[in-house]
C-alpha cells in the first residue's frame, strides 16, 4: 500500500509498505556498510547476525505473523529506487517505536528525510497508534539534527538491555504525541506572508 507522495528534486518520494524485492537493498545497508558506521548509528556490529539472518528477519516483517506482533516496515522510492526505510515497533496504542534510514550515503544531509518527516509521521499514525518514540544515539547528529529541526524535545535515557541491533547504553528519548505532531504539521504549512498595507 502507498502511503505518502511528494515532489523532491523533479521526481516523486513515495512511502510504501515493504514488498518481497526490496529485501535485498535493505539486507545491504546492514551488511555493506562498515562497523564504524553501525556504531555511528548507536547500533552494535556484532548484533547484525548473517546475511542470511538479516534476510529471514525482513521476509518475516512481510507476513502476517509479524504485523500481529506490531512490526511493520516501510520504504521509500525514489525514482523506482528504494532509497530509505522506516522501523515502526509497535509495542501497544500509546507506544511505538520508529527507526528511520536512508539507505545510501549519497542520499544523506540532502533533505530528504525533512522533505519526508511529516508523511512518515502520518504514516506511522495510520497504523493506529497514538504514541511514537525515537530512541537516538546523542552521538548521531544527523538523527538528532532532524528530529529537533522539527521541534522535538528529548529527555536522556539509559537501557541496559535494548532490542534490535542497539547498543546498551545512554539514549535520546524523543516523544510524539497528538501536540508534538500538531507543531509537526505547522511547521511543514508553508506561513503565510501578511500585507502590511
Ligand atoms: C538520520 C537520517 C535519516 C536523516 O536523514 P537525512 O535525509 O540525511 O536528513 P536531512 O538531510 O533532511 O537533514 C535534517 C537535519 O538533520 C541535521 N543533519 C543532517 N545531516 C547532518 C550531519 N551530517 N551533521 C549534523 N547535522 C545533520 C540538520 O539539522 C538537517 O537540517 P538542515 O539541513 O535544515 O540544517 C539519515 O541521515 C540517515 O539515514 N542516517 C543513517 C541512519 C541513521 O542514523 N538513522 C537513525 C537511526 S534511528
Amino acid at each position: 500500500m502507498e502511503y505518502f507522495s511528494t515532489d523532491w528534486q523533479g521526481a516523486a518520494l513515495i512511502i510504501r509498505d515493504l514488498e518481497p524485492r526490496d529485501v535485498p537493498v535493505l539486507v545491504e545497508y546492514w551488511h555493506g556498510n562498515t562497523e564504524d558506521f553501525i556504531r555511528s548509528i548507536g547500533a552494535l556490529p556484532e548484533k547484525r547476525g548473517s546475511r542470511e539472518t538479516t534476510t529471514a528477519m525482513f521476509e518475516e516483517a512481510l507476513t502476517s505473523a509479524d504485523r500481529e506482533r506490531g512490526r511493520r516496515i516501510f520504504v521509500v522510492t525514489y525514482r523506482d529506487e528504494v532509497v530509505a526505510y522506516a522501523l515502526l515497533n509497535i509495542t501497544s496504542k500509546e507506544n511505538a517505536y520508529a527507526h528511520a534510514h536512508v539507505v545510501r550515503p549519497e542520499w544523506r544531509g540532502q533533505g530528504m528525510a525533512s522533505r519526508l518527516f511529516g508523511g512518515m509521521i502520518e504514516t506511522f499514525l495510520a497504523q493506529g497508534v497514538e504514541r511514537i518514540q525515537f530512541q537516538t544515539s546523542p552521538e548521531n547528529l544527523a538523527i538528532n539534527g532532524l528530529l529537533q529541526k522539527f521541534g522535538l524535545h528529548y529527555r536522556e535515557i539509559d537501557i541496559a538491555n535494548p532490542d534490535g541491533m542497539a547498543r546498551p547504553g545512554r539514549f535520546f528519548s524523543y516523544e510524539l504525541d497528538g501536540a508534538a505532531l500538531d507543531e509537526i504539521r505547522a511547521r511543514l504549512r508553508p506561513v503565510a506572508v501578511g500585507r502590511t498595507t
